[in-house]
This record gives C-alpha cells, sequence and structure tokens, in this order.
C-alpha cells in the first residue's frame, strides 16, 4: 500500500476514540461541512466517523492513487478491463462520453426506441391486437438494471405491462405467465453473450409457451437484445427485432443499451431519454468537480475508509421508497461483480482489503426485520439511506410518516441512547428501580453507528438514472483505489462450468471423481425424488 493509504490508520485510530456524539457537539457547522449537492441531490455524510483531517487524507489518497487520470482514461476509450481487452463505454450510451470505437450509438437508440414505441402504439402487434404484457427474460445485468428502473418508475409506465423472468427454476417463468395471455405478449430474450444458461432455457420454454398458443405466429412475439447477433438469428429472432449492444457495455452496466428495451416499452422514448439524460448528468459532474466536491468520489472514499480505515466489511444500502425495492439486489451486482476481487489489474494480489458486502431492504419495513442487529448488534454496519423529498403518488400522510422513519433512524444509529439517559426517562415515566435495573440495559442503544443520507426531489426517471450513475461511478472510484479490474467477473466461471458437469449426474449417469460431499448429496437427491 501506499503511504497515503496507510495514513489513513492514524486519522482511524483518533476518529475510534470519539464518537459521534462528540464530533457533532465539537462542531456546530459539520452538517454544512460534510454534505454537498448537486442539483436538488443531496448528500449527507455527516455522521459518517470523519473529521475533515480525515477526509483530506481520504480525497488525498484518491488523487495519490490516481482517480483522475483513471477517470479520463476510461473516458477517452481506453482498454480499462485489461482481463477482457476491452474499453469501458457505457457513459456514451447516455451521452456522458464518446463511444470508445465510434460506433453510432445515437443510431442503436433510435431503432430501439422506434420500436419501443411501435409496441407502445400498437403499430408492431400480434395477430389477436396490441401488446398487452411485456415478458423480459435475462439474468444479472440482464435482468437486474431493467427490473429495478421498471420498478421504479411505475408512475411513468403508461405502456403495456411488463415482467421479469431470471431464475433457471422453472417457477419463475411459470408464475410470471400463469395469468399471460400468450396471444397479446412479447418476449424479450435479454442476453449480452446469448449463450446463458438459465437465459437460454428460459427462452426456449417460453417460445415453446408462445407456440402452444399461436404456433407458427411465435416469432412475432419474440425480441432479442444482445451483442451476440449470429447467437440470436440462430435461436431464430428475425434480425429486424434484434437489437444489439457492444462488448465495452458490461452487463451490470448496461440498462442505459438496448437492454433497457422493456423499460422503453413500459416508459415511452420521452421518458427513456431523461433517464438516459439523467445518467448524463453525473457523469458530466464526475468529469468535471474537483475531488473534494465530487459525489461519487467522496462516496466511494467514505466506502473505503469504512472498509480499509475502520475495517467494516459490509454495508445495507435502505432506500425509503418501496419504488426502490430492487435497488439495493442492483448495486449489489454492480458493487459485489465488480469490486469483489482479490487480484490488482495486474494480477497480483490485492494488498488491501476490496468490496464489501452490499445488502439491503426498502424502509421502513427493514426497521421491523434486522434494524435490531444495526442499532444493538456487536457488530458496526455503515448504512446508505436513499429517500426522496415528495412522493409521486401525492399522498403526503404516507410520505411524512416515512421520511419520519428515514430520519429517525439515521438519528438513533449515530446518536443513540445512553443506558444514564435511558434510567432518567424509565424514572420520569414512574417504573420501579427494579424494573430500571432489569431494563435499562436492554433499552440502551450505543449509537455511534454511521450512515450516509442521499435526497432528491422525487424519483423521476430523470433523478433515477442520475442516481445509478453515482453508484457506477463510486464503484469505478474505489476500484482505482483497490487496484482492480471492476469489469471483468471471473469468479462466475468456476460454479457455471461445476454445474454444467453435474447435469449428467443428476440424470443417473456415473460421473468419476466427484468429492464426497457432492457424492452424497447426489444420492440423497436421487433417493427423495423417487
Ligand atoms: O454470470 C455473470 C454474468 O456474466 C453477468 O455479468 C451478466 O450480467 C449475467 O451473467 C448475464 O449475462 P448475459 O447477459 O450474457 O446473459
Amino acid at each position: 500500500m501506499s503511504a497515503t493509504m496507510q495514513s489513513l490508520d492514524s486519522h482511524a485510530a483518533r476518529l475510534k476514540a470519539t464518537d459521534l456524539r462528540a464530533l457533532f457537539n465539537t462542531d456546530p457547522q459539520r452538517f454544512r461541512r460534510f454534505s454537498m449537492n448537486l442539483d436538488d441531490l443531496h448528500v449527507d455524510f455527516s455522521r459518517e466517523k470523519i473529521d475533515a483531517a480525515a477526509f483530506a487524507a481520504l480525497t488525498g489518497l484518491a488523487r495519490d492513487r490516481g482517480v483522475e487520470a483513471a477517470r479520463d482514461a476510461m473516458v477517452s476509450g481506453a482498454h480499462w478491463n485489461l482481463t477482457e481487452d476491452r474499453a469501458v463505454g457505457h457513459m456514451a450510451l447516455r451521452g456522458g462520453a464518446e463511444a470508445p470505437d465510434g460506433s453510432d450509438v445515437a443510431g442503436n437508440l433510435d431503432r430501439m426506441l422506434t420500436f419501443a414505441e411501435d409496441v407502445r402504439s400498437g403499430r408492431y402487434a400480434a395477430e389477436a391486437g396490441p401488446f398487452t404484457d411485456v415478458v423480459n427474460i435475462g439474468i444479472g445485468g440482464s435482468d437486474l438494471g431493467p427490473a429495478m428502473v421498471a420498478w421504479a418508475l411505475e408512475p411513468d409506465r403508461d405502456g403495456p405491462r411488463l415482467h421479469f423472468v431470471s431464475n433457471v427454476d422453472g417457477a419463475d417463468l411459470a408464475d410470471t405467465v400463469r395469468d399471460l395471455d400468450p396471444a397479446r405478449t412479447l418476449v424479450i430474450v435479454a442476453s449480452k453473450t446469448f449463450t446463458t444458461l438459465e437465459t437460454m432455457m428460459n427462452a426456449r420454454s417460453a417460445r415453446a409457451w408462445l407456440q402452444s398458443a399461436v404456433g407458427d405466429d411465435a416469432g412475432r412475439h419474440m425480441a432479442a437484445v444482445s451483442s451476440n447477433l449470429a447467437g440470436a438469428a440462430a435461436f431464430g429472432i428475425a434480425g429486424s427485432r434484434v437489437f444489439s449492444f457492444r462488448d465495452w457495455v458490461g452487463g451490470r452496466y448496461s440498462v442505459w443499451s438496448s437492454i433497457g428495451l422493456p423499460v422503453a416499452i413500459g416508459i415511452g422514448a420521452g421518458d427513456f431519454r431523461a433517464f438516459l439524460a439523467g445518467g448524463a448528468s453525473m457523469d458530466q459532474h464526475f468529469r468535471a468537480a474537483p475531488l473534494e466536491k465530487n459525489l461519487p468520489v467522496v462516496l466511494a472514499m467514505i466506502g473505503v475508509w469504512r472498509r480499509n480505515a475502520m475495517g467494516w466489511p459490509t454495508v445495507a444500502l435502505i432506500p425509503y421508497d418501496q419504488r426502490l425495492e430492487r435497488f439495493p439486489a442492483h448495486v449489489q451486482q454492480l458493487d459485489m461483480e465488480s469490486n469483489g476481487k482479490r487480484t490488482t489489474r495486474h494480477g497480483n494480489p490485492a494488498t488491501a482489503a476490496t468490496g464489501p458486502v452490499i445488502w439491503g431492504e426498502p424502509g421502513t419495513n427493514a426497521q421491523h426485520s434486522f434494524f435490531q442487529l444495526l442499532h444493538q448488534g456487536t457488530d458496526i454496519i455503515p448504512v446508505d439511506f436513499i429517500a426522496a423529498a415528495q412522493s409521486r403518488d401525492g399522498n403526503s400522510a404516507h410520505h411524512t410518516a416515512l421520511l419520519a422513519n428515514c430520519l429517525a433512524q439515521a438519528q438513533a444509529l449515530a446518536f443513540g441512547r445512553t443506558e444514564a439517559e435511558v434510567r432518567a426517562r424509565m424514572t420520569e415515566q414512574g417504573a420501579e428501580a427494579e424494573e430500571i435495573n432489569r431494563l435499562a440495559p436492554h433499552r440502551a442503544f450505543p449509537g455511534d453507528r454511521p450512515s450516509t443520507t442521499i435526497i432528491h426531489r422525487a424519483l423521476t426517471p430523470f433523478a433515477l438514472g442520475r442516481l445509478i450513475a453515482l453508484f457506477e461511478h463510486k464503484v469505478f472510484v474505489q476500484g482505482v483505489i483497490w487496484d482492480i479490474n471492476s469489469f471483468d467477473q471471473w469468479g462466475v466461471e468456476l460454479g457455471k462450468e461445476l454445474a454444467a458437469g453435474l447435469v449428467p449426474a443428476l440424470e443417473g449417469e456415473t460421473v468419476p471423481g466427484l468429492d464426497s460431499a457432492t457424492a452424497g448429496l447426489l444420492a440423497v437427491l436421487k433417493e427423495l425424488s423417487e
């Protein structure tokens, strides 16, 4: 590690010896000092365990590690993804940068949006009439991004209903199509590679479902999104309904590409373009703002602080926004598939802890499940809260309650309630001494638990695009700090290969050389399946 990374240790030692109450008590300007905004997007990190010197060390580390040069290299089309020898071009899809290979991004987008509008208007329709439902079949980035965005932008949907099937478990497809009319359903097969086992198996089953209702007309009910045009053609999808994207778009960064087709069918071209514009606005900020005022950089460095200086291995991502229900799952793939690496870009062992475990659920539900541990458990789990000032449902009483809870959780985590305070309150409320002694230790909250709160005006297409891009760039910056390639995913390969080898064993063939645990479980499965 460079000297700058090590210099975080002395700041961490100083800050571990104090707590958030003390930090707030000694600095009335703390909120102003440690919060930032880009237009209506506000990021408050005043409840992180940092001070001005630690913050300066963090931005110094970003500078020392060459974040600006790395960003500029990515923007200029350098093959930043070394192991796959590819550029990283997702910003180009939303107008935030030039396409790395000069390809016709605008033309490709127009073609996809024209088809989306044709489906919406019924210009492209089934024999039985306009499509009422769209089923997207994909997995990972070919599912999580569009599914999350579709769910988030449901108030903007004025096109067909959208459904998403990802799991190879046949229950996913079966439950999704159970109440759909195949004669009015469009199936989109979304796969960058067009080889992913789950997607291809679901696509074949979906085609059979369509064929059982519309026979030879099933082809009209299918479209594809892929970088593998030959694969889509071999599957039998007409070229006029195959929408491509380039290999410089990573799967988990692909929602901006033709992978966004189901979303575009749901919300229309105008709102889809607004979503892209939101992403581009964050790109412009990321490319231009000085490190100290650069939101993705600041969020990234807070993550580095949490992970490397404080040694906290997980992060809870809690949107106080039901429509962001799938946002933690999307960010989970974005972050953990990008930065869950133990080898540096040039093949050496990483010398510091890398990507944290990201997980979460929307508030307020989360409060009634795992927040107990966040408040009183023995581990410190930093939380990222997200909330919108305005609800898009116009129900102010619900929204007021939602926001009050969001603010209250951040407050309770940071400042807690000491045992002395608990005792005083219980005394005030007339409790007996014996009851106070019995319950006070249980009712005390240690506090000093960090969180960052992200607030924007409302969850519009533009705001959602901006929010996703914020997290994408955060992940990129952390990859630079940890010197890892955030754009490959070799860690998913071994399981895929082993699964392929185990199918024959599950079908009853003798497969030599199995470990005893796998052989034992295969025997149990065989016995239980008879
Ligand atoms: O197995 C991981 C992965 O390659 C992800 O990176 C990707 O988003 C997902 O599988 C789906 O891949 P594809 O779009 O090629 O079907």
